[in-house]
């Protein structure tokens, strides 16, 4: 097997000596890269931004920004990643001599004050830059002028820039509106750049990777069926997909492992494709691609994906590892129950399918097996028709739900023919509010049955006080949250 390595602005790189829990950001750092930044260490502020080159949707590559203090180095075996000192194009001593775009405007524009965020603020934005299908969206600004945006929650510039590209980057001194502005003003890459002519390039195939150093080793299979022999010998392995759990725990919590095992590029995990009767999602796909591939096939989860942490996330985290940890509130749990998904879950043995309400049997836990993958998330068809995610939570973006409903509802002839209902944050697990959904089913859809059934809601689970919210208030959204998605299936629309 190939040493490990990585290839960081054009030049490869051997990444021993680096412990197998080191992360990008400390790698980089240590290389004397030190524009990436550490200012949270737990994904929330996106000083760490890079560029990774990956397979893209609509061309050979994109260019993903991700957080760096969150993905070990030794996941980014074979790979290739771009910090903000690549994008400058050097003179023939090697110095920065002509700025990137996107440097060029921030400049101007004065987005920038201390600098510590800035050059996580201008990957991301490289990212959203280098998106192939940004032109798309050109036109008039949809709500990144001030305006509570399109209809769909977006805030596109009249450049087709996506602003939710930012929302994991946070700056303490500027001011966003500087940097809005920069965003906005960035036009179209040229023909002869070159990170825009690396897209029409196949992105670095995954290498399996066997890394070992004495503190531990960073295990990478290459196929589905030599990752669940490995976990059969390794059950105490910990899984990894996006790291987006994992580096926080490693970071703040300290915690080592002596053996991790990655799967997020695992073939078998990362298909996506439309059935008769089903979409099967890989477990190992990123939010971001699901997203932009489902391109709001399945409209409760296009509504869910904005709201799930930021773009920065996104770009790394799967559905699977959400659903692997467990979290009783995890983003796409309730919306998954309420689309009624099913699991497929794969070991040496073999696959079983699970309903994803069977699947958590308490706080954390789950009817995983040691040593079994989650292989791919099932979403029966046909879709319910009238659906909605609701997430309470202090902030619009990157913030953890304080409680957390989704709704799929079958309404005919003005009759509730089914409901479903997903919660989250009101138990020690995910869960369906099956009284409530009992108390819609057969009913007429009319502001007294919606009024009934949201008594019931705010009777399910059994929320609790803590620092986010109180137990009346987590209980008195889930009725809210209902009550809302009847006001807007009566509304009148406007003429
Ligand atoms: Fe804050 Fe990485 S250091 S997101
Ligand atoms: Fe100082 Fe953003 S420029 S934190």
């Amino acid at each position: 097997m190939v040493a490990a390595r990585i290839t960081v602005n054009g030049k490869e790189t051997p990444i021993s000596p680096a412990a197998p829990h080191t992360t990008v950001l400390d790698f980089l750092r240590e290389r004397g890269l030190t524009g990436t930044k550490e200012g949270c260490a737990e994904g929330e502020c996106g000083a760490c931004s890079v560029l990774v080159a990956r397979p893209g949707v609509h061309k050979p590559t994109d260019w993903v920004a991700v957080n760096a203090c969150l993905v070990p180095v030794a996941a980014l075996d074979g790979q290739e990643v771009v910090t903000s000192e690549g994008l400058a194009t050097a003179d023939a001593s090697g110095a920065p001599a002509v700025l990137h775009p996107v440097q060029e405007e921030m400049a101007v524009r004065g987005g920038s004050q201390c600098g510590y965020c800035t050059p996580g603020f201008i990957c991301s934005m490289a990212s959203e830059y280098y998106r192939p299908d940004r032109c798309a969206h050109a036109g008039p600004a949809d709500g990144g002028d001030g305006s509570d945006g399109g209809s769909d929650g977006s805030e596109h510039g009249p450049n087709g820039f996506d602003l939710h590209a930012l929302s994991g980057n946070l700056c303490r001194c500027t001011g966003y509106r500087p940097i809005r502005d920069a965003a906005f003003a960035v036009g179209m890459p040229a023909e002869d750049d070159p990170l825009a002519r690396r897209r029409e390039q196949s992105a670095p195939q995954p290498v399996a990777t066997r890394y070992t150093q004495d503190d531990g080793a960073f295990l990478r299979p290459g196929t589905l069926a030599d990752a669940v022999r490995l976990l059969r010998e390794r059950p105490e392995a910990v899984v990894v997909a996006g790291s987006t759990d994992w580096g926080v725990e490693v970071n703040i919590r300290s915690r080592r492992a002596g053996c991790v095992v990655a799967v997020d590029r695992l073939p078998e995990l990362r298909t996506l494709h439309t059935g008769s009767d089903h979409i099967e999602i890989g477990a190992a796909q990123t939010l971001t691609e699901v997203e932009r591939r489902l391109d709001g096939a399945v409209p409760l989860l296009a509504e869910l994906f904005p709201q799930f942490a930021s773009r920065l996330i996104r770009n790394s985290a799967t559905l699977g590892g959400n659903l692997g940890t467990g979290s009783p509130i995890g983003d796409s749990p309730p919306v998954l129950l309420a689309l009624e998904a099913t699991l497929v879950l794969t070991d040496a043995d073999g696959e079983r399918e699970v309903p994803l309400s069977d699947y958590f049997t308490g706080y954390r836990q789950s009817v995983r097996r040691p040593g079994e993958l989650i292989r791919a998330v099932r979403v029966p068809l046909p879709l319910s028709p009238v659906t909605a995610f609701h997430k309470i939570a202090k902030r619009r973006f990157d913030d953890i739900s304080s409680v957390a409903v989704a709704f799929a509802l079958d309404i005919e002839d003005g009759t509730v023919r089914k409901a479903r209902i997903g919660l989250g944050g009101v138990a020690a697990t995910p869960v369906r509010a099956l009284a409530t959904e009992a108390a819609l089913e057969g009913r007429p859809w009319t502001a007294r049955t919606a009024e009934a059934a949201a008594r019931v809601l705010r009777t399910e689970g059994t929320p609790m006080d803590d620092h986010r919210a109180s137990a009346g208030y987590r209980s008195a959204m889930l009725g809210q949250s209902l009550l809302k998605l009847y006001a807007r299936t009566t509304e009148a629309v406007p003429s």
